[in-house]
């Protein structure tokens, strides 16, 4: 099993609608057995994909061809025991929920490795602070 993380940036001018995003990554992620958390804070996108090898690698080549955002850098690509982000077809956070954004995140990592851990809480943090 892969997790693969990556940070992004929203393309300026771009219509980006997270609702439709959510519901385009649920659709497809339920169907192929892909699991995750995407964070989005307005400006970048902070998402972690896990499932079966071959199609977490599917859809993150579908992910890198969106034309929605760019400079997409993968922080993170490893194998997994087990998922680490829980059953969620694709878990949510934003700042509009600022207030409890960093909890959610908290919750949403509890059992993910200690780095990548680390990597969604400052997300959260930084933001929190902007
Ligand atoms: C930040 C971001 C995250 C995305 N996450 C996913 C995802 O987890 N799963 C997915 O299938 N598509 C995701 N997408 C959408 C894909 O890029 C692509 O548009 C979609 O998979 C095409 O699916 P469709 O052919 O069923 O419309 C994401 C797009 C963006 C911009």
């Amino acid at each position: 099993m892969r997790q693969l993380v990556y940070i992004s940036t929203v393309r300026r001018g771009a219509a980006v609608d997270a609702d439709a995003i959510l519901a385009q990554s649920r659709r497809n992620n339920a169907r192929d057995r892909v699991t995750g958390l995407l964070f989005f804070d307005g400006k970048r996108f902070l998402q972690a994909l896990e499932g079966e090898d071959n199609v977490v690698t599917t859809a993150f080549a579908r992910i890198q061809a969106d034309e929605r955002h760019y400079a997409l850098v993968i922080l993170s690509n490893r194998v997994i025991a087990t998922r680490e982000f829980g059953e969620w077809a694709m878990a949510y956070a934003r700042p509009g929920e600022a207030a409890d954004a960093l909890d959610r995140v908290v919750r949403l990592t509890a059992d993910a490795d200690p780095a990548v851990r680390a990597t969604f809480e400052g997300f959260a943090k930084v933001r929190r602070a902007a």
